[in-house]
């Protein structure tokens, strides 16, 4: 007989790694309202409240301005196939373990791939940049933002500007920053973006929002191709290259997205209506109060690890401030706390990939997980486990200093997102 396991019911933890990240309930909520047929008035109408509300959480003008239906990647992977034609550069500078994954998707879609690199827990001067598009005079630039592995984010507003004046297309991965920090796309010059919602956004992962300007999508209709079945009677192929994937096929999705309503594929219904609470969350918030919240709550959590006797990862002027990166004593098994914070506090924090694995602790405070209790439990918590593995700071010392750092509640400047129940 079949084994029917037991009813789901997962436990509960606070999520305190590098993403996914705890879920806002009102999208866990959204996310339980009922199915539409795809093209139902209402859904569609739906589809463009979407487009309105990311182009004000891209900041950008852009029509195009939609959801990919995937992780994160998935969005990278529409925007890569669409605009690389075999052989084409691409420029990638590469600060950590994501900017291999631009390198990788670009090498699938048989683009020619240059790097630089710099050493992990740093970033690149604009002028290393530039210097490399003159020396490898590449068509597309594809940079990271925020690049969770190591915690640092790229400053992009000189990348954009310098990109335009050499001509080349700058295709930015914002998946971990955007919504905990400032991404400025018309006025930085970004041609394209994309993201995910498991960060700071606080959804689920599986819907990858992007936006691309005129100057893009022009290249992208250049390859214009519709699947047999669903074309248009005055269907006429475009000259150019067929893009290679039919699923990321971004000129078919405008069409899907635009009042053509091509049928390309069945829209991921609940994950659409995730998206939209996800991004009316952080408008009704507002930026600065948003910004100001994660800054200080990274300021906290920075401070209290710091009080522990930890030493902080990376270069602080270019960290992410809705993760940051430790690293782990000598004396204490990385894995071994981890579990510990995960057993005993129900609490998870991330490890890190290459370089730093086993080296440094990634703890996440994004967008709802982004609170002073989740800062004080998993510092306690740390504390701790610590202690149980030979590190002993001064008990409380963690706590103590991240308290200092929020000041008198009465004095708070913003509320923090309240803990619901569902
Ligand atoms: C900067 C960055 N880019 C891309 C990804 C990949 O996202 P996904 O796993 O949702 O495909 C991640 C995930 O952590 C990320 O942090």
């Amino acid at each position: 007989m079949q084994m029917l396991y037991e009813d789901l019911n997962p436990p509960l933890r606070r999520l305190m790694g590098p993403g996914p990240v705890d879920v806002d309930p009102r999208v866990l909520r959204a996310m339980s309202m009922p199915m539409l047929g795809q093209f139902d008035p209402r859904f569609t109408e739906y589809m463009n409240e979407v487009m309105s509300l990311y182009r004000s959480i891209f900041q950008t003008s852009n029509q195009w301005t939609l959801m990919i239906d995937g992780t994160a990647r998935a969005g990278i992977e529409a925007v890569m196939v669409s605009i690389l034609e075999p052989g084409d550069k691409v420029l990638v500078p590469v600060f950590g373990r994501f900017g291999h994954l631009l390198t990788e998707i670009a090498g699938r879609c048989r683009a020619e791939v240059v790097t630089i690199e710099t050493e992990w827990g740093t970033v690149f001067d604009p002028q290393q940049i530039e210097d490399a598009i003159v020396k490898h005079q590449p068509k597309v630039l594809a940079c990271v933002q925020g690049d969770t592995s190591t915690t640092m984010a790229q400053p992009l507003e000189e990348v954009g500007r310098i990109c335009r004046a050499h001509g080349v297309l700058c295709c930015v991965d914002a998946t971990a920053s955007i919504t905990g920090m400032p991404l400025d796309t018309d006025n930085w010059q970004l041609d394209a973006v994309s993201a995910g919602l498991q960060k700071c956004l606080s959804g689920p992962p599986g819907i990858a929002p992007i936006t691309f300007n005129d100057r893009f999508a022009e290249r992208v209709q250049s390859r214009k191709h519709v699947e047999q079945g669903i074309r248009p009677d005055d269907y006429e192929a475009s000259d150019g290259e067929i893009i290679q994937s039919n699923y990321f096929d971004l000129s078919m999705i405008m069409d899907y997205w635009s009042d053509a309503r091509l049928n390309h594929h069945t829209e991921a219904t609940s994950m659409l209506y995730a998206a939209r609470e996800c991004a009316r969350i952080v408008l009704q918030e507002g930026w600065q109060t948003r910004f100001a919240r994660h800054r200080q709550t990274s300021a906290a959590l920075c401070a209290g690890l710091t009080a522990m006797d930890l030493q902080l990862f990376g270069d602080q002027s270019n960290k992410m401030p809705n993760v940051t990166g430790v690293y782990i004593p000598d004396a204490v098994t990385g894995d071994a706390v981890r579990t510990e914070m995960l057993d005993h506090f129900a609490i998870e924090i991330g490890t890190s990939f290459g370089p730093l694995h086993g080296k440094i602790w990634r703890i996440g405070t994004m967008g709802y997980g982004c609170r002073k209790d989740n800062v004080v439990s998993c510092l306690a918590a740390l504390e701790t486990c610590l202690r149980r593995h030979g590190h002993n700071a001064r008990a409380g010392a963690g706590v103590d200093a991240a308290l200092a750092v929020y000041g008198d509640p009465q004095q708070t400047i913003f509320s923090e997102p309240s803990i619901q129940s569902v």
